[in-house]
């Protein structure tokens, strides 16, 4: 949400992140070594933040009017959300209301990540490249559209599903299972009650993120993530296994090319429309034979790709972060990046299936993880067990992001393997070949 037009140059920022996962731990990562920090808080925060920043561990981020309040009571000069439930849900547009200068879209902006249908309209109406659809309210719908299309489709719930409301299906009955899935079971309630049924692309995946100002963007590095659970893309769709920056796809100076074609037209679409966007949009494109397509857009910074991007982009995040909150972002930067890095998910065994109550899982083995040169670990929602900086109580599904920087990718993939196999948790679930796809490129 837009705070006044005025960028107090310089000036140290007292910021608060609402955010508790391995993304908002990697932001604050970064926002903690920029010289326009002055304090940092984060509600509700998790073990690892904790060690640097003032953690407000006693609001839910299912609770808004909590949230808010947390961040009335601490009158920060910037508040970052993280989540795009939150976005979706209006947190932004009611920190906005309180009189707070808060970086991340109004409820109304960030329906470009809430309604799969409402970005296909708009990339429609912007003219950004994006394979063929269909908007289905009913099975038979669906069904039909997946006949039209040829049937090799993706199924998409049109409403939020954690990241895991996509199943890409290259023959009919897959295709009509998944929409079995979605709008019979409703494994994901609302979200699919209306589904976009969509042209499969082949190629090679980008997550093309810039930062906006309602106005302007500012591109970052590509990144690559890795979607499925298992090697060689075997297994079911997350919300990201891994990932690594920059994408040996796209370098970054062709990255911000992509960037500004395929999201300045949505940032000014947006702006037309009365409903402009301030914070990160993330573009995920297939790059396929015949051209970058957008798949999907999301209303906030990639997770698990921000544990990457952020070990290598050769810019002051924080800074930038709030220029785009003050509608003060350059219109002619393009952030580059130094040396490679690589995220891998730990995921724990029930991940990706949704648990309707979360049990915390003991993950031991983090002080021998992070000895490892070039290495972070960025924490999923977790405590530390009895001060321990070994050990933590995890409750989501990827309790622990192993991020590694090294100048060559090859060598960032080593440590971050080396860093991974150290970490314990029941029934472990790890993919073994992240960063391999970047190799392969860069060896065609
Ligand atoms: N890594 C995919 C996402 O953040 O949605």
């Amino acid at each position: 949400m837009p705070a006044s037009n005025s960028h107090p140059e310089m000036s140290r920022l007292r910021v608060l992140v609402i955010g508790g996962g391995g993304r908002d731990h990697a932001l604050c990562h970064a926002f903690a070594v920029s010289p326009r920090l002055a304090e940092l808080h984060v509600a509700p925060g998790n073990a690892g933040i904790a060690q640097f920043a003032t953690c407000h561990p006693d609001v839910d981020l299912g609770d808004l009017d909590g949230l808010v309040a947390v961040a009335i009571q601490l009158a920060p000069d910037l508040v970052i959300i993280g989540a795009e439930d939150l976005l979706v849900a209006g947190l932004a547009s009611r920190m906005a209301a309180a009189g707070l200068t808060c970086l991340g879209p109004s409820g109304a902006a960030a329906q470009l990540e809430g309604s799969k249908r409402f970005a296909k309209q708009l990339m429609e109406r912007a003219h950004v490249p994006t394979p063929a659809w269909r908007s289905c309210d009913s099975v038979e719908a669906a069904h039909a559209a997946i006949e039209e299309l040829g049937g090799a489709v993706a199924v998409k719930a049109d409403g939020l599903a954690a990241g895991l409301g996509a199943f890409v299906c290259p023959t009919p009955a897959l295709a009509r299972e998944a929409v079995e899935v979605l709008m019979v079971e409703r494994r994901f309630g609302v979200s699919g009650d209306r589904v976009l049924v969509e042209q499969l692309v082949t190629g090679e995946e980008a997550s093309v993120m810039a930062i906006v100002d309602g106005s302007s963007v500012v591109p970052l590095p590509a990144a690559r993530d890795y979607k499925r659970l298992g090697d060689d893309d075997a297994g079911p769709n997350t919300g990201g296994m891994g990932a690594y920056a920059p994408s040996a796809e796209l370098d970054p100076a062709e990255a911000a090319r992509l960037a500004r074609a395929v999201i300045q037209p949505i940032v000014d679409q947006l702006r037309e429309a009365g409903t402009p966007f301030h914070g990160v949009i993330y573009a995920g494109v297939m790059l396929t034979s015949d051209g970058p397509q957008v798949l999907e857009y999301n209303s906030r910074f990639g997770n698990p790709e921000t544990q990457a991007l952020v070990r290598v982009l050769d810019a002051d995040l924080l800074d930038l972060l709030d220029r785009a909150a003050h509608g003060t972002l350059p219109t002619d930067v393009d952030v580059a990046a130094t040396g490679h890095a690589v995220a891998v998910c730990v995921a724990a065994e029930h991940y990706p299936t949704l648990q309707l109550e979360p049990q915390p899982v003991r993950v031991t083995g983090l002080d021998a993880a992070r000895a490892i040169d070039g290495v972070e670990l960025f924490l999923g929602l977790a405590t530390r067990v009895d001060g321990s900086t070994d050990e933590i109580d995890a409750l989501g599904g990827r309790v622990v992001t192993v991020s590694a920087w090294a100048p060559q990718l090859e060598l960032a993939i080593e440590r971050a393997y080396a860093a991974a196999t150290h970490i314990r948790v029941p029934g472990r679930q790890m993919r073994t070949d992240i960063g391999q796809a970047g190799l392969a490129s860069a060896a065609r």
